[in-house]
């Protein structure tokens, strides 16, 4: 048999696909994409070093769970050796099973002690939730043993605890052969070893990410040997909801050429080490996000990295917002982070990419926003940023998601397209996101390049839209799914709101919206009054928010925890396992039109306050306020603060001066203009910066354009 490194079901010797998710056993070759069967060193059709690159290690954040029979030794004497091998037998096989059940993988037998990993080949999302599950079905199975066991009385203590430690994956080897290493796995020994029989102790990032599906005790800090501080424990009682209550993500369906040509794309870029772009258009909802992961999935799961991305639906930028998070992810910056503590992790990190000329990171401490950040021309601007991509795929296979490209602003246009067109000798795929907008605002879109492919996504064929459906809505119900099929027209986001509605109201006839807006809408009408207003407020802190700023709009909300649970288990939202700001739970909407409609439905006068609101929790948290400056201009303008917002648009006017981000200057001096009053004496000074960016943009792009002709006719 082999486990799924995705969903854990177990196949068959000989399966390609998984008949739990369908999903592609075994590895690939991250040079060329070829299938590899079995512990191979080299791949059989590029010849490529497989070995080599699959058996990296890799930092990764896993739920280890330990379990040990405690006693079982002594318990032994004067007991038959067969029947005491016959039963550990049945206990390793019957604990391995459920490990694997719920998606784990057993990482060694210690004598009578079994170590598991989850969240390891493959994270997903709610592995700490699975591993605690599991640990909490093994008493059951002891409890089995003992009943038909001729030597009952065996004893059982387990724990989970999370954190990161350093995983080896063995080569070729999808279904194990996993070593993982870290305090995490320390603390996991410790905290067993002081678990009651039968109980399951977790360690703090455990209990922090199952606190709302599983309900847990505190109970006294375990002190250990080796460590100063006594180890913070709780003990888990037992699961809130079923597992599979929570709308789990759906097997991926259709789209098999589109993922074939990405695939393609991807493994021709990286073989040939030849950057490209690929620019998938489709409305909202379609599935260009899911096609990304799956991709992004895939590069993983063969040794390369992904990043993703993405633009934010504010009208102001002061520049290159999805590259300024590329550099920040790269660097493990935080939003929350103080300036200096910024610039060093910028530093670090730069140095780890062998990017040390001094030149070069002044230039790029730009892309972080740190404040002595000033470029000197857009050109060595650009060029930096195109060295650093480089740095940055030296060494494997490189996928940049940018999400939602129909909401940049011109300069990540241009920065996007001169990264896809000049980047050289770099195993590289861009992969850009968009509605089809994205041509209104760009027609000529990815046309200059020699290595760029668009491709429209359509909506799903009606045979995966209806497998999508039947898989929401569950066995037994072919009625249901096919009305879902028929209303939905081929949009995964409208099929799972249907699906979910239905389920809402069990089915009950009613007329079904015919837009995926109005379906939303819909269900968010239905929602009880105090879960709706929490999704308001969180609606005007963006598609990314954080509970800080909704506990100061309703003091008086002892629930918020319990609502966010509930929208949570709903899936309307997700909460995220790391946070940009430091001490506040970080969620999502679960899609951009999920937040929209939620914000178009809050009366005006009503949003006011809430802007007000976020404005002052940003100020607070965020420690450079003239890093955020362009989303503070936003909230204070519709709070109805005119005078804060011009302060916070002039801030962040300068901020895209100083990246010659001059369109995105000229916008911002420009809104400022229209915010103040006609007879008021800042308006020539302002009138005139904008005009000097204005003029400034135009001289940079003749003088490049001047420089490419220039190029083009020496090479001619
Ligand atoms: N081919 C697919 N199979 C199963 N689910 C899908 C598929 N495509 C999209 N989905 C689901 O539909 C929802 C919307 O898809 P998403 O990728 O976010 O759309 P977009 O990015 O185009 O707005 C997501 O929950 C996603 O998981
Ligand atoms: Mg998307």
């Amino acid at each position: 048999m082999i486990a799924c490194s995705r969903c854990g079901a177990s196949n068959p010797e000989d399966a390609r696909f998984c008949v739990g998710c369908g999903s592609r056993l075994g590895s690939v070759c991250s040079a060329c994409g070829a299938e590899l069967t079995g512990p191979v060193r080299y791949c059989p059709s590029c010849g490529a070093n497989v070995a080599q690159v699959s058996a990296d290690e890799q930092r990764k954040v896993v739920s280890v769970l330990f379990a040990d029979l405690v006693g079982h030794t002594s318990r032994s004497d004067g007991a038959d050796p067969e029947d005491v091998r016959d039963v550990l037998r049945e206990y390793y096989r019957a604990v391995k099973a459920t490990i694997e059940r719920f998606g784990g993988v057993v990482e060694k037998f210690i004598g009578d002690a079994v170590m598991a990993v989850f969240g390891s080949p493959v994270a997903r999302g709610d592995d700490a939730e699975r591993a605690v599950r599991a640990a909490l079905a093994i008493p059951g199975i002891i409890e089995q043993l003992n009943e038909t066991s001729p030597h009952p009385d065996l004893e059982i203590h387990l724990a989970v605890n999370t954190g990161e430690a350093v995983v080896t994956i063995e080569p070729g080897s999808p279904d194990g052969d996993l070593l993982v290493a870290g305090d995490v796995v320390n603390t996991a020994s410790r905290l067993q070893g002081a678990a009651p029989p039968g109980r399951v102790l977790i360690g703090e990032e455990t209990f922090r990410a199952t606190r709302r599906v599983i309900r847990s005790e505190p109970v006294p800090a375990v002190a250990a040997k080796g460590k100063r501080e006594p180890i913070p424990a709780w003990m888990a009682i037992e699961a809130l909801v079923p597992l599979s209550v929570r709308p789990a993500e759906m097997t991926f369906v259709g789209r098999e050429r589109e993922s074939d040509l990405v695939r393609d794309t991807w493994s021709r870029a990286v073989a040939e080490r030849r950057p490209h772009l690929v620019t998938i258009l489709g409305e909202a909802g379609i599935g260009k996000t899911r096609l990304a992961e799956e991709l992004s999935f895939d590069v993983k799961a063969t040794g390369g990295q992904a990043f993703h991305v993405r633009e934010l639906p504010y009208e102001q930028s002061s520049g290159y917002e999805t590259f300024v998070q590329l550099v920040h992810e790269v660097a493990g910056i935080f939003g929350s982070d103080p300036n200096p503590v910024a610039t060093a992790k910028l530093e670090a990190s730069l140095d780890h990419l062998g990017l040390v000329d001094p030149a070069l990171v002044q230039l790029l401490s730009v892309f972080a926003r740190t404040p002595e950040a000033v470029a000197d021309d857009r050109r060595s601007l650009f060029e930096a940023a195109r060295r650093y991509v480089e740095a940055l795929a030296s060494r494997t296979g490189t996928l940049i998601v940018f999400e939602d490209v129909h909401w940049a602003h011109p300069s990540t246009l241009d920065l996007i397209t001169s990264l896809a067109g000049r980047a050289r000798d770099a195993p590289i795929l861009f992969l850009a996101l968009a509605r089809p907008e994205l041509l209104d605002l760009r027609p000529a879109w990815g046309g200059g390049l020699s290595s760029s492919t668009t491709m429209r996504l359509e909506p799903l064929p009606p045979a995966a839209a209806h497998w999508l459906a039947a898989g929401l809505v569950g066995e037994g119900r072919p009625e249901l799914a096919e009305r879902i099929e028929l209303a939905a027209s081929g949009n995964p986001l409208f099929i799972e709101e249907m699906a979910a509605w239905m389920l809402e109201r069990d089915g009950t006839d009613d007329e079904l919206p015919t837009t995926v807006r109005a379906m939303i809408a819909a269900r968010l009408d239905a929602l009880p009054r105090e879960e709706r207003d929490v999704l308001f407020d969180a609606s005007v802190v963006g598609k990314v928010f954080w509970a800080g700023p909704l506990a100061s709009l309703r003091p008086d909300e002892a629930d918020l925890d319990e609502i966010l649970g509930s929208l949570e288990r709903r899936d309307l939202i997700r909460l995220e396992r790391a946070s940009a700001v430091e001490g506040d739970d970080e969620y999502t909407f679960r899609h951009i039109l999920i937040r929209d409609v939620a914000y178009a439905t809050i009366p005006r006068r009503a949003r006011r306050e809430r802007h007000e609101a976020v404005a002052r929790y940003v100020e607070e948290a965020a420690p450079d306020a003239a890093a955020v400056a362009a989303i503070l201009a936003y909230h204070w303008r519709e709070a109805g603060d005119p005078e804060r917002a011009v302060t916070y648009l002039l801030i962040a006017a300068e901020r895209a001066e100083q990246a010659w981000a001059y369109p995105e200057a000229v916008a911002l001096y420009e809104d400022a203009l229209g915010l103040i009053p006609k007879d008021d004496d800042r308006r020539r000074s302002i009138g005139l910066r904008r005009s000097v960016a204005g003029i400034r943009h135009e001289h940079t792009v003749m003088d490049e354009e001047q420089l490419k002709r220039l190029a083009a006719d020496g090479s001619s």
